[in-house]
């Protein structure tokens, strides 16, 4: 939520942070703003209301000069989107500005002393308080001033400051929202995210909480929360710059679901074996499993329903019993933890606020957390005791796709490595299952394939404002994923049912016409599923069903039909959301939304 830039260097600050801007866009779009110094030292300030192309317009009728700045992308937490409450935000005697990520809480009170103390503020955003607060604490020396202020702040932040009186320098501070610093030749760069500053260098830094990192354009210095040089590591990142941009496709979210199969590899590649499963940087052994006597997966959103498959898949092969739970509940509900829990937490960001309280929680009573993850070095990453990265590689689109299908992947190498270490998984099993997953990059391939036919219908149905889906076992979480996926970005109401519960409620919202989409992979259950799907049709509804091939009996009971190779019933997590994923995007594409940056929704949810 809400994306910050810095550029510090010899060339223009404008064009590096507007780029910068571009890359972070999707962690919020409702308004863009910049901060640069100009020749005179004075901080000059644009910012508007809505997407950055708005800003870049506002630009374009004057450049602002000037070779370092800070920027802004924001999602609106406190004060409507407006120009007025977009970053950067400045003292009012324009001495110092300031971006932000994160949110102040005590910040009314903050205000009221200020305001007491003359202090004039014209925004409704708790940041605002910050550039007041600095400007009343300021000692002549930012890094003291910031260490003044942020005795007084309680909440989140990751800020980015300017101050015309220290024109050579840019200082950031970081506590529970993302910021990394980016290493140059002249010139240094701060940024919420790598894909910001991936253009210009693969040399980072990553802050840890109360750390300072105060930048020149010649060096970085990262101060720890007692003041001492923090001696960091240079991180180097391995993302192609080219996987930031969209690669000829018309929208990230299209070229992320085009980049699964590899993406899939990519998380097997050295882990999946037929006979063993390798996951280097687990470090749970037989012995350390017999101590765990409960495993909990907690998650968000799209996450959460990959959680959902791995405690499906866990409970299969190891025969272990495993509960799941959103972290937001997780973290409220005093849940039952202790030093023989184990908690799986799963977050393509390893930013998610409430996934990373529910990891403190957890941690703080003792429990071992194992984070699967998609960012190397996200905070989610350095807390957690063990990692499993999914090497999806960057994923751009506000909806997730190839985050969930190498989540899934890594839930299913869990399950088996569990299996595995207690015993519970035979040979012949093990190798069944790798097997499957050896080949889930040509089934997606395969599903990827039915493109065409997807969009057909996506545009035969765009008009609806209802949809229902439909499944069992496996099959009702893909069905939770699918439904989250066309409601986030095609704005349709759409809700997922375990079939069976239909006749409990939920079947009173069929009517002709209704579309109702039918996932039927599960080979104990498809019998049940063609019965559900003969009532929703008996009230009139439009059924689109996915199966395995050789279900011909399907065919007249649906109006469109796809098939999936036979395959493993554990297997078809994988390639049936792919459908789904399709179906979503091209109702989005046909109902002329913005695919890549859905309303009100932001990528990294790094607020509660
Ligand atoms: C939906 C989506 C969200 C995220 C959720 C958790 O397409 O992307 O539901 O899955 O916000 O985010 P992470 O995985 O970054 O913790």
């Amino acid at each position: 939520m809400c994306g910050i830039v810095g550029y510090i260097g010899l060339n223009q600050a404008q064009k590096v942070l507007i780029d910068g801007l571009s890359k972070l866009e999707y962690r919020g779009y409702d308004s863009a703003g910049i901060a640069v110094l100009d020749k005179d030292n004075a901080i000059k300030v644009k910012k508007r209301k809505g997407r950055l192309k708005n800003l870049e317009d506002e630009l374009e009728k004057g450049a602002l000069t000037g070779t370092a700045g800070i920027g802004h992308t924001r999602w609106a937490t406190h004060g409507e989107p407006s120009d007025i409450n977009s970053h950067p935000h400045c003292s009012i005697d324009n001495r110092i500005a300031v971006v932000h990520n994160g949110i102040i809480e005590n910040y009314i009170e903050l205000k009221e002393e200020l305001i007491k103390k003359g202090h004039l503020f014209i925004s409704d955003t708790d940041t605002e308080v910050i550039a007041h607060l600095l400007n009343s604490l300021y000692t002549g020396d930012m890094v003291e001033t910031l260490r003044l202020a942020i005795d007084k702040i309680k909440g989140s932040y990751a800020l980015g400051i300017l101050c015309n009186e220290e024109p050579d320098r840019i200082i950031a501070v970081r506590k529970d929202s993302p910021l990394i610093v980016g290493l140059g030749e002249g010139e240094n760069y701060i940024a919420s995210d790598i894909p910001a500053i991936l253009k210009y260098t693969r040399k980072v830094y990553l802050l840890d909480n109360d750390e300072i990192a105060i930048l020149t354009r010649d060096s970085v210095t990262v101060l720890d929360e007692s003041g001492r040089e923090a001696g960091k590591q240079i991180f180097n990142v391995d993302w192609d710059p080219g996987d930031a941009e969209k690669g000829g496709y018309d929208h990230f979210m299209l070229k992320e679901i085009h980049e699964q199969p590899k993406a899939m590899a990519d998380t097997l590649t050295g882990r999946c074996f037929p006979d063993k499963i390798v996951l280097d940087d687990v470090n749970l052994d037989a012995e350390t499993m017999k101590s765990i006597n409960r495993i909990q997966i907690v998650a968000c959103g799209t996450a959460y329903h990959a959680g959902m498959v791995g405690k499906y898949l866990i409970e299969k092969f190891a025969r272990v019993a495993v509960e799941t739970e959103p972290a937001s509940e997780y973290r409220y509900k005093d849940p039952l933890v202790d030093a023989h829990t184990l908690l799986i937490v799963i977050s393509q960001s390893g930013e998610t606020a409430d996934t990373l309280a529910a990891i403190r929680l957890a941690k703080e009573k003792g429990a071992r957390v194992l984070a699967i993850t998609n960012v190397v070095g996200s905070s989610i990453a350095r807390e957690a005791d063990d990692v499993l990265y999914t090497n999806a590689g960057p994923e751009i689109a506000v909806a997730s796709t190839k985050a969930y299908v190498t989540q899934v992947g890594c839930m299913t190498l869990l399950a088996l490595h569990f299996g595995l270490l207690n015993g519970q998984v035979d040979k012949a099993t093990m190798k069944r299952v790798t097997s499957g997953l050896k080949d889930t990059s040509a089934l997606i391939e395969k599903a990827l394939g039915d493109h065409d036919k997807i969009k057909e219908y996506a545009y035969e149905h765009f008009k609806i404002d209802d949809m229902y889906f439909i499944g069992r076992g496996l099959d009702y979480y893909t069905c939770l994923e699918g439904s989250l996926k066309a409601k986030e970005i095609s704005y349709i109401h759409s809700d997922a049912y375990a079939a069976g519960e239909l006749k409990h409620g939920p079947i009173a919202l069929v009517d002709a016409g209704t579309v109702v989409i039918a996932v039927c992979t599960q080979e104990n259950v498809f019998d049940k599923m063609l019965n559900a799907i003969k009532e929703v049709k008996a009230r009139g509804a439009n059924v689109m069903a996915i199966a395995k091939e050789g279900h011909d009996e399907i065919i007249p009971e649906v109006d469109q039909v796809f098939f999936i190779p036979e395959m493993d019933d554990e297997i078809t997590p994988i390639p049936t959301v792919v459908y789904l994923q399709l179906l979503a995007y091209y109702l989005s594409v046909a109902r002329g939304c913005d695919v890549d940056k859905p309303k009100n929704l932001a990528k990294s949810v790094t607020v509660e």
